[in-house]
């Protein structure tokens, strides 16, 4: 016991000398001790140092990471770019899942890796490094061909779009077994029948199947295949679980379908006739390349409401690559959609159209039947359906007085009247309100 006093006793004293000496030091010493450590702190060794999983680069150990790693992202940052700080989490979570899935002494992973280009302004210069974040990927440590990253700035979307680097983009299918598996597995498949592999449209189907990383490919040049699916020459035949099964597009050579072109069928053929709004197919609708959007809100529980689905289904196929078809279910949490639409739960069935593009908005007046539905979405296309639809519209809602508060129209409710005959105002008016409506999607699509 005595001793443990003792011994408290003395490390005390020590520890207060140590203090009093450390007071004492001259600022001239404490330069000099600064100056000392300051180098050793910023020193860049071949040394590869991680932070949260994502591998810090430098001039000094860039060659080194690119030696050990087969595939490595590089993002290249600014420590002062929004867009960067953004994304920082992300590319960690990424960072952590692919690390995660890498076996102990494996060099064929992928790894992340981050480079700040404002400090380290040799390899920005090397790479061309003109805005932030740059994402490059190096592969089988080739310092001077890396690709730029294309994929989504998500989780899933980086990690998708390395694996599809390197792994085959398509599965080859040289059994009708395994042709039949590989369709029953997924929602959507696209299976390239080709008679050889050795030609300028199998190129095309792969450039595109490396590109379109969020879609499954398989690919077959057997007859045994071919017979099976009924198919004669060079196809790309798309598979989906729902609407009608199958699409084919032929790509012999006299064809000449090109990456482009590929690509639109694809995207526009696995889309849903019918796509449903909510949070997990905002990125279908609004990142799709099809402008004009139908919606018909509806009231689920209503019977009658439901059954009109399949009219507006037929008439959906009519219009597949030209017009999106939305069903918005107002029992849902859509009333910032109702909001922007000047609606109500109550207004229920209801139609519009909306042109992402021009923020134009056009009502469906009257009974909705498919072929009102026909009549107005090919007017809107033609440019027959006009404001004065969309003024009607206006004064049928003050009329039934039901959503008129709530919508974002409201500032404009005195000088309605004057409206009808002055449709320029009216468009202005749209355009601005319309500003909510793209808000709220580019919220639902960062999400
Ligand atoms: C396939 O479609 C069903 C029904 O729409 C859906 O519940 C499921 O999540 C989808 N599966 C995949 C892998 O997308
Ligand atoms: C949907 O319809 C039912 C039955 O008419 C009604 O009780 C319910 O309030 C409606 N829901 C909405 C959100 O309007």
């Amino acid at each position: 016991m005595r001793f443990c006093v003792v011994l408290v006793a003395v490390v005390l004293v020590l520890h207060v000398s140590r203090t009093e000496t450390a007071e004492e030091t001259s600022p001239e010493q404490t330069d000099a001790a600064e100056q000392e450590t300051e180098p050793e702190k910023k020193e860049k060794t071949t040394e590869i140092e991680e932070e949260k999983d994502v591998m810090v680069l430098h001039i000094n150990n860039f060659q080194r990471a690119l030696s050990e790693n087969k595939f490595l992202l590089v993002e290249f940052y600014a420590p002062w770019c929004g867009h960067c700080r953004q994304l920082e989490p992300v590319y960690v979570e990424a960072a952590g899942v692919l690390k995660g899935e890498r076996k102990e002494g494996e060099s064929e992973g992928y790894r992340l890796a981050k480079v700040d280009a404002a400090e380290e302004k040799e390899l920005a210069e090397e790479y061309d490094v003109g805005s932030f974040p740059t994402i490059k990927l190096f592969t089988d440590g080739d310092r001077n061909n890396p690709i730029d990253f294309t994929g989504k700035r998500t989780v899933q979307g980086i990690v998708q779009w390395l694996k599809r680097r390197s792994g085959p983009s398509a599965v080859v299918l040289e059994t009708t077994d395994a042709a039949s598996e590989h369709i029953s597995l997924h929602n959507v498949t696209v299976l390239g029948f080709f008679t050889s592999l050795e030609s300028e449209e199998v190129k095309v189907f792969y450039s595109v199947a490396m590109e379109m990383v969020d879609m499954v490919f398989g690919v077959t040049t057997s007859p045994e295949v071919f017979q099976k699916y009924e198919v004669k020459n060079n196809r790309v035949v798309l598979f989906k679980k729902f609407d009608e099964g199958r699409v084919d597009l032929s790509v012999s050579e006299e064809e000449k379908v090109g990456k482009e072109e590929l690509t639109v069928f694809i995207r526009t053929n696995s889309l849903e006739l019918v796509i449903e709004f909510n949070e997990q197919n905002a990125d279908k609708i609004f990142g799709s390349k099809v402008h004009t959007h139908t919606l018909l809100f509806i009231n689920s529980t209503v019977q009658e409401q439901k059954s009109l689905l399949t009219e507006y289904s037929t008439v959906a196929r009519d219009f597949r690559g030209k017009v999106l078809f939305i069903i918005i279910d107002v029992t849902g949490p859509v009333s910032h959609v109702l909001k922007y639409f000047g609606l109500s739960e109550g207004d229920a069935p209801a139609v519009r159209i909306i042109n992402t593009d021009t923020t134009k908005k056009f009502a469906l007046i009257g009974q909705i039947t498919a072929a009102t539905l026909q009549t107005f979405c090919q007017g809107v296309l033609d440019g027959t359906v006009k404001m004065p639809h969309g003024a009607v519209t206006v004064r049928s809602w003050l009329q039934s007085g039901r959503s008129w508060q709530r919508s974002t129209l409201t500032g404009m409710t005195s000088s309605l009247p004057r409206w009808t005959p002055r449709p320029m105002r009216w468009r202005e008016c749209l355009c601005l309100a319309s500003l909510h409506y793209d808000t709220t999607l580019l919220e639902k699509t960062a999400r």
